[in-house]
């Protein structure tokens, strides 16, 4: 039998600190019903705890991780981050996390897909397996407070912080990720980005005092083009793998926004519930969407379901993968 990347364990995290949509009405002018009615966000977690950084994270999440799977750090080979607001522009917060968790074995590199970040990562490490690796890790999460503009409120009402982390290992049951269909657009940029903190717009006191360091989008246009993404990418996987949504027991879209997700779900054919959906609690966490939903339904999932992951983010990037669950849930 092929030799697959399979999921053998999923840890994730978000911050203690809820931001409710009450607390954003004394913010900006916005209300309840409109998050609610717009985007399904009740309330989102932010990390406050001061000098606590997007590495921390991961360092409990892969903590977490190694615990649950009985994995030592010396076993761990290769560490792939997916974060948009990792420590520093450089050097990549992987190597971070291995630092503070005490992996000195494994290499280790960020995806900087935005909220696909998590979904390319997935394919990459699954690559390393499939050709000998043993022990990969793929973390996803972001820190998307610290690049959100609290005085915006088309966006600070959609974003959160957290995320997860899962292992992979090598199954040769017929388990594990099966095939991906994985696309990138850079045309799509000049509608979901951060304007200025790269090299075309260095940091600079005018930079700052027109805001430049925090998350431009024009949602319309992202939000059609994210339904089609999905939709097609979910559509592709499944039928060249001789698959109908029928046969799906799960699908992991992400978190962006409810009327997305369930406008996904029609096109595709699924009901939601087999739809895993938990926005509301957590809001858009980027990177950490797709391993937050999977650490929340781990106890429903069994070895042998169908899982589809679909993201669509900035870029634009977007993608589909589908995977056979490998484990029963302890
Ligand atoms: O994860 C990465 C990919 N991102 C996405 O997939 C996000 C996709 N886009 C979206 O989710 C939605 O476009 C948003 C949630 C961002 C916006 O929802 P919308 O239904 O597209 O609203 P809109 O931008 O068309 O705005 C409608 C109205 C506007 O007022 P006028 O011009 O009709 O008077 C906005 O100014 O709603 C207003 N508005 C708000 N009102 C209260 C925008 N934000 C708010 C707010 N509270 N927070």
């Amino acid at each position: 039998m092929k030799r697959r990347a399979a999921i053998t364990g999923v840890q994730g995290y978000v911050p203690d600190d809820i931001l409710s949509n009450k607390d954003l009405e004394k913010m900006v002018d916005t209300n309840d019903e409109w998050i609610t009615s717009r985007t399904g966000i009740k309330e989102r977690r932010i990390l406050k705890t001061p000098g606590m950084t997007a590495s921390d994270m991961g360092k409990i999440m892969v903590e977490g991780l190694l615990e649950k799977t009985g994995t030592h750090p010396d076993e761990v080979e290769l560490v792939i981050c997916a974060t948009i607001t990792g420590d520093l522009v450089f050097p990549d917060t992987a190597n971070t996390i291995c630092d503070k968790v005490g992996i000195r074995n494994a290499f280790g590199f960020d995806i900087h897909a935005a909220c696909s970040g998590f979904l390319f990562g997935l394919n990459v490490g699954s690559k390393f397996i499939e050709t000998g690796y043993k022990k990969v890790i793929v973390v996803g999460m972001d820190k998307m407070s610290s690049i959100i503009d609290y005085t915006d409120r088309t966006t600070c009402v959609i974003f959160g912080d957290g995320g997860g982390a899962v292992m992979l290992e090598p199954n040769e049951e017929g388990n594990g990720i099966i095939d991906a269909v994985l696309h990138g657009d850079g045309g799509g940029r000049h509608f979901l980005h951060m304007k200025a903190g790269g090299s075309a717009l260095p940091a600079s006191q005018e930079t700052i005092d027109k805001r430049l360091h925090y998350v431009y989008q024009e949602g319309k246009t992202v939000f059609k083009q994210a339904v089609k993404g999905m939709v097609s990418t979910v559509q592709d996987v499944m039928s060249r793998n001789g698959l109908s949504s029928a046969d799906l027991d799960w699908v992991v879209p992400h978190q962006a926004n409810m009327r997305i997700i369930t406008t996904v779900a029609e096109d595709l054919g699924v009901p939601l519930d087999k739809v895993m959906i938990n926005i509301q609690k957590y809001g858009n966490t980027t990177s950490g969407t797709l391993p937050l939903c999977l650490w929340e339904w781990e106890d429903k999932l069994s070895k042998g379901d169908n899982l589809v992951l679909t993201a669509f983010g900035g870029g634009f990037t977007w993608g589909a993968t589908l995977l056979k669950w490998a484990y029963n849930a302890k």
